[in-house]
């Protein structure tokens, strides 16, 4: 149907005739002439129809935008104030003598010249918004990304294996879908949420090195940055540990980020164990291109409260921006307090250093004043002319989910965000298992996730929740792009573990029996994670929205726009 595409014709083409496919991109009907932009994947081409060949001149006049269109034409070059410098084909042109028209288009419902359009007329006519230019190089960039993967881990002696998306539910954190037979009544198939037992079982399979790029399915609150269908890179290998994890996975995000986004990566990537990153960052997700740092403040905690008024055993935390701060006000501490439920934020900002005495002007709702307690900070956290210090005071739980917001608004507010930068870093030694509001042990990962050795002798204590597990996060500027443990191999751990999670015995033998027995049959030592694709697309390219890398997604209340699903039981 065609021998070239319109955005890779230039001037080396001059005189050739050429056969193009294409959609009406924009069409300009003058006197004597029509110019036309005709846009494929590759680009757009300008074509002209002149008005010497009435049949010709007819049809290309009855065009709309976006009809789609086949043209015989020649290339000719520009005249000179018509040339275009910022595309590679802006000097040439195409003179049509034939013009075929598969169909002509309707008025579009969106601009796809815009990047504007609102997101719900984008994703009920998705397969229009696809022709937008950014989001058709989204997903031919995602493609090529696939490829690279697939290439790695070839490289690196892995297996590409697929596993069952009908299966049963299994305990991974999400809630499931399930998916109904009409062939069979009362049964029905669970969707993966990861593929998460298959991969423990290859290993038991002896296929040493597995992976997968997979879709996964969680029934669970959508953000900007979760699906309740997204793709994972799965992988699993036998007799390895986690600095073999980390060496391999740091090569492939190196080298992604090297080949798409030309930057590199100092490696070995830093570690932060999980505590540290809580009391540091308040998340266990931290952000590091933001440099502020809570710092602890424990040793004044009481005086502070004292002079607050304060007997009820309240949180506080602190930081520093040590950026020479020229405005700062009062309205900026109450919309703190304010936003964050907070019982006071104090902010104590150094002005001067006079005879070894600090110079400060004191922001707080609740009227904090003491200066021989303020001088005593200054002196113990060795602030310098131009600091500020704040204290967040706050109760327990408000305090600690609010702590990771309060960097991030104070960051912004203080322009501290060290952009186009990417810091990626470990987050080891997670807590096994937390407690739910009911009291109930939860993993914190998975429950296939092996206790670090150092803390095995508290599963034989009642002290669950100080057991840390030989878990893992990669965590890249706020995003957890991947996950990951050292697996229970040992078939009473992993017995104990359900044991704790209140798994009675009949579901243990019920629903997990096989895999009980599995481990049962010379289990390798085995170790594994998974990197969420679209997650590291949306990084890749600066998309701070995961649907804008994926094809056909959903609402943040599940919804395809597109198709209207999901149907309501009714309809089955
Ligand atoms: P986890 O549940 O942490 O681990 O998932 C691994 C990675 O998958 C991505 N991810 C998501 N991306 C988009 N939308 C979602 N709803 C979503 N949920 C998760 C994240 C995350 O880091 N089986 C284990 C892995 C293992 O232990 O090997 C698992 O699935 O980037």
């Amino acid at each position: 149907m065609r021998t070239d595409y319109c955005g890779l014709l230039n001037i080396n083409y001059l005189d050739k005739k050429v056969k193009l496919c294409g959609w009406v991109n924009s069409l300009r009907i003058l006197k004597n002439i029509i110019f036309i932009d005709l846009r494929d994947c590759t680009g757009i081409i300008q074509i002209f129809v002149y008005n010497n060949k009435k049949k010709l001149w007819n049809l290309a006049s009855s065009l709309t935008e976006e009809s789609c269109i086949q043209v015989y034409g020649k290339i000719k070059k520009r005249i000179l104030n018509n040339i275009k410098d910022n595309i590679n084909n802006g000097n040439i042109e195409v003179l049509v003598n034939k013009l075929n028209i598969f169909n002509y288009s309707n008025k579009l419902p969106l601009d796809i010249k815009l990047n504007n359009n609102s997101e719900e007329i984008r994703l009920q006519y998705r397969y229009l918004d696809l022709r937008r230019f950014n989001m058709f190089n989204t997903l031919k960039i995602r493609s090529i990304i696939v490829l690279f993967l697939h290439k790695f881990f070839q490289k690196n002696s892995f297996l590409e294996i697929e596993t069952p998306f009908l299966t049963k539910s299994f305990p991974e954190g999400a809630k499931n879908y399930f998916v109904f037979s009409k062939s069979k009544k009362d049964i029905f198939y669970a969707l993966p949420q990861s593929p998460q037992i298959f991969k423990q079982l290859l290993m038991i399979s002896g296929i040493d090195r597995y992976y997968q790029i997979v879709k996964c399915f969680r029934d669970e609150d959508l953000r900007s940055d979760r699906q309740p269908e997204f793709t994972q890179i799965d992988m699993e290998l036998s007799f390895s540990n986690f600095n073999t994890v980390r060496f391999l996975i740091e090569k492939l995000i190196s080298s992604l980020w090297l080949n798409f986004k030309n930057v590199n990566f100092n490696v070995p990537f830093k570690i932060i164990k999980y505590c540290d990153s809580i009391l540091y960052y308040g998340t266990d997700k931290p952000d590091l291109r933001n440099p502020l740092k809570f710092i602890d403040i424990s040793m004044f905690k009481k005086n502070i409260l004292l002079k607050l008024n304060s007997y009820i055993n309240f949180k506080i935390k602190a930081l520093i921006v040590d950026k020479n701060v020229m405005y700062f006000d009062f309205k900026f501490i109450l919309n703190l307090i304010n936003k964050y439920g907070l019982f006071d934020c104090i902010c104590i900002k150094i002005i001067n250093l006079i005879k070894n005495k600090f110079i400060y002007e004191l922001f707080s709702f609740l009227n904090f004043k003491d200066d021989l307690l303020i001088q005593n900070i200054c002196v113990e956290f060795k602030l310098k002319i131009g600091d500020l210090f704040f204290i967040f005071i706050g109760k327990k739980i408000a305090l600690n989910d609010n702590l990771n917001l309060i960097r991030q608004t104070l960051c912004k507010k203080f322009k501290l965000l060290k952009n186009n930068k990417f810091c990626p870093v470990w987050i080891t030694d997670f807590p096994l298992f937390y407690y739910d509001n009911n009291n109930n042990l939860k993993s914190h990962h998975h429950p296939f996730t092996m206790p670090l050795v150092s803390s095995l002798s508290y599963l034989k204590s009642d002290y669950y929740s100080k057991l840390l597990s030989s878990s893992y996060d990669l965590v890249i500027n706020g995003y957890e792009l991947g996950s990951g443990s050292t697996r229970i191999h040992d078939f009473k751990i992993q017995k104990k573990i359900f044991d704790l999670l209140g798994i009675s015995k009949l579901v243990q033998k019920k629903k997990y029996g096989f895999f009980l027995n599995s481990l049962k049959f010379g289990t390798p030592p085995h170790i594994g994670l998974a990197l969420g694709l679209d997650r590291i697309i949306m990084l890749l390219m600066d998309i701070k929205n995961i649907r804008d890398v994926i094809a056909f997604p959903k609402t943040t209340s599940g919804i395809c726009l597109l198709t209207g699903a999901p149907d309501d039981k009714s309809s089955i």
